[in-house]
């Protein structure tokens, strides 16, 4: 049996943060190194409030007790427009096993489903990955996200990131919002 076959993507909670900060320090960890405070203290600040908060959704794929990876997403302030997929990675260990195609299907629905109990009707989830991370691409791809276009500069010059919407609800934007 497959290993992503073998996992279950759930909410994190507290306990679950050193793991995600194992995980953090093996693929994305320089995001985390800025100030005086210490990775791990950065990771914490970034999560603790996270996992509890109710327009946050922190989810982490699991074999038995062991987190293999993380999905953080975010709808904040809390609207029925677009929600962000802050972060997503799978530690390298494990990586090209579907793990991640897992999670990112699974927590982009639980999310949707999550903020829908609130009465908040998401109209999509986006995100914005470097244009050169092909692997990512591919997943969000199978998971429904669609590349929507480019942006040069986002995060400093050198940088292209692709910008690529999830459709997670028919309704129409308010009349305001529309392109004339
Ligand atoms: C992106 C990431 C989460 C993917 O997780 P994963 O568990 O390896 O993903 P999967 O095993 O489900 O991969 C699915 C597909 O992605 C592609 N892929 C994954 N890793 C790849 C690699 N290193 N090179 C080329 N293609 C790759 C393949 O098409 C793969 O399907 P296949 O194995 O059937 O060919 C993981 O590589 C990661 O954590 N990267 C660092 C952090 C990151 O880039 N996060 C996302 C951007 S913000």
């Amino acid at each position: 049996m497959k290993i992503a076959d073998n996992i279950k993507i759930k909410i994190a909670n507290k306990q679950d943060i050193p793991a995600i900060t194992w995980v953090l320090e093996d693929t994305l960890g320089k995001d985390f190194i800025y100030g005086e405070k210490s990775f791990e203290e950065n990771v914490e600040y970034s999560f603790s409030k996270s996992v509890s908060h109710k327009n946050e959704g922190v989810y982490v794929a699991k074999q038995g007790e062991e987190i293999l990876g993380f999905a953080w997403f975010m709808n904040h302030p809390p609207n029925n427009g677009t929600a962000i997929l802050e972060m997503f990675a799978v530690r390298k260990d494990m990586q090209r096993q579907g793990i991640g195609s897992r999670l990112i299907a699974e927590a982009s629905d639980l999310f949707v489903k999550s903020q829908k109990q609130q009465g908040i009707n998401l109209r999509t989830l986006y995100l914005t990955t470097n244009l050169s991370n092909k692997s990512a691409q591919t997943i969000y791809g199978r998971a429904g996200y669609k590349i929507a276009g480019e942006i040069e500069g986002f995060v400093g010059d050198g940088n292209t990131e692709v910008i690529m919407i999830k459709k997670v609800n028919d309704t129409l934007c308010p009349e305001r919002y529309r392109t004339k």
